[in-house]
């Protein structure tokens, strides 16, 4: 067994994004990597914690020594993570689609003559939402936020609206090189206030988020 301040914790972590198909060779999808998700998994891993590691199609391998169970869709990343409840901690650092295609095809859709296909949308679950409000809610939850425009005010919209604990917001325009990269500049958000914290590896990201959980939960790393 594991050694360290979370040493008995059990944490579900969501990473990466999801597919959404639209036939059964094309799917609408993001642009996450699974990258951050991935080094907090390993972060909490560290610090001694029982990780299940919820993952969609994500760019970036699974990290070792964690419980891994692979999803496509948002409907099963739901599913998945209602099976790994209950636990202490929830970290939803997903990508996850807000919406699924509501008329998705059993066939490869033809190309035909000027016409094309006409794609109905339908919302999917909102997991951390679903997690927050849940009966079996973990001490912690955490969520993410990405964000292009308005950074800090969606960020605290967003935390109360989803009635987690933390959010852990970036800003993912394009010129930040953010989604996708090595580095993060996140604003940690929680019911006490905002830090800014500055540009840095996603893996030191990681380490001190897993930190600040490990002191969240009573587990601090001294004393
Ligand atoms: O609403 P928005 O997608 O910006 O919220 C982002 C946060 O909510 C992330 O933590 C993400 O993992 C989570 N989320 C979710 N299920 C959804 C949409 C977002 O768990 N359907």
């Amino acid at each position: 067994l594991g050694d360290g301040p979370l040493r008995g914790v059990r944490a579900v972590v969501t990473s990466g994004p999801t597919h959404e198909p639209i036939d059964p060779v094309r799917y609408v999808a993001n642009r996450s990597s699974g990258a951050q998700g991935a080094a907090l998994a390993a972060a909490l891993r560290d610090l001694g914690a029982t990780v299940v590691f919820v993952t969609g199609p994500a760019a970036v391998p699974p990290p070792s020594g964690v419980e891994v169970r692979r999803v496509e869709t948002a409907r099963e990343m739901m599913a998945a993570v209602r099976q790994a409840l209950p636990a202490d901690l929830f970290v939803g650092a997903a990508a996850v689609a807000d919406w699924h295609v509501e008329n998705a095809a059993g066939r490869k859709l033809k190309k035909e003559r000027g016409a094309m296909p006409p794609l109905r949308f339908a919302e999917n679950p909102d997991i951390l939402r679903a997690v927050a409000s849940g009966a079996d809610r973990p001490g912690l939850v955490v969520g993410f936020a990405a964000e292009t425009d308005d950074l800090a005010a969606n960020a605290e919209a967003k935390r109360l609206r989803k009635g987690c604990d933390w959010i852990v917001a970036n800003d993912v325009s394009p010129a930040t090189g953010i989604m996708g990269g090595a580095e993060n500049a996140v604003r940690l958000v929680t019911a006490e206030g905002a830090e800014d914290w500055p540009r840095m590896p996603k893996g030191e990201v990681a380490r001190r988020l897993a930190e600040r959980m490990a002191a969240a939960l009573g587990r601090p790393l001294r004393g």
